[in-house]
């Protein structure tokens, strides 16, 4: 343990169970002496949290609903912050959600509805995050949201979910321009793909992890731990000069062609 968080306020969003690449990356700030407060998304979610904060010696952390695809929600849980925390110095963006029906067959049948609601919880959730996060900033800041592959090629049956993955890429590079000014980075984790529940939506996801460790350099999937380091290094004041970037976790999968 060297610290590298401490007295830095940080806003996690995204933790539903213990295989939740959010969990992983709390885990890694929590040892990193981060105050970490949390959004969660239902009460399942919340009940997971309480049990795992309490196992890892955190009382008192401020929990609080949000679901994204609400204004008021987001505006509503950055207003408790404000009050709880008062600055802000780094937020964790690990949302996504598609219909398990848009994750298979082809990608011309997405259905409209299926399409908007890929984006906006996936892609357009992190604009409203970002636009909510930067008041409370004033020491400057850290925002990194998750992304996959599937966002730069064809992966098969990732479909609605890439094409959303796109757009969250594009909105990192057009928010780290907007907030740089103010000292705020915006990055995204390209994760290699991990068993968790938004994953296994995903068709046939067993054979696509197999296929990732015959293929990748380093011939292995990637570890939780191995993200939750990256967004470390990104929250801390090791990652000052990165913004705008996508960076691959992947055991170097993307690289080959
Ligand atoms: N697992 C992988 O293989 C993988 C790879 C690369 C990137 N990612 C990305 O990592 C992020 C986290 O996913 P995960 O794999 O840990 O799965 P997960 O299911 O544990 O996390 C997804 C989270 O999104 C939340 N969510 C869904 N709808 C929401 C809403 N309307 N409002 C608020 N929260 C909502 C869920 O409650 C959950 O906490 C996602 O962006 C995912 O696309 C995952």
């Amino acid at each position: 343990m060297s610290n590298l968080l401490k007295d830095k306020n940080i806003l996690i969003m995204g933790v539903a169970n213990k295989w939740s690449i959010a969990w992983s990356i709390s885990k890694k700030f929590i040892g990193e002496k981060a105050n970490v407060t949390f959004t969660y998304f239902g009460e399942k979610s919340k009940a997971n949290l309480e049990k795992f904060l309490k196992q890892e010696g955190i009382e008192n952390a401020t929990l609080i609903s949000c679901d994204v695809t609400k204004d008021e929600d987001i505006q509503r849980a950055f207003e408790e912050l404000k009050d709880k925390m008062g600055v802000l110095h780094g937020v964790v963006h690990s949302i996504a959600f598609a219909n398990k029906e848009e994750l298979q067959g082809f990608y011309y049948n997405t259905s409209r509805e299926g399409y908007l609601m890929a984006q906006d919880i996936s892609s357009y959730s992190l604009v409203a995050v970002s636009r909510y996060a930067k008041p409370l900033m004033t020491e400057g800041g850290s925002i990194v949201t998750l992304t996959y592959l599937g966002s730069e090629r064809a992966i098969k049956n990732y479909n609605v979910m890439g094409v959303a993955k796109a757009a969250l890429e594009a909105s990192v590079r057009y928010l780290a321009v907007d907030l740089g000014p103010s000292n705020i980075t915006v990055n995204s984790i390209s994760a290699g793909p991990i068993k968790t529940t938004s994953a296994k939506g995903v068709k046939n996801f067993s054979a696509l992890l197999k296929g990732f460790e015959e293929v990748a350099p380093m011939r292995r999937l990637v570890k939780t731990e191995e993200v939750a380091n990256t967004a470390l290094f990104l929250c801390s004041d090791l990652g000052t000069g990165v913004t705008g970037e996508n960076i691959h976790v992947d055991c170097g999968y993307h690289i080959v062609g």
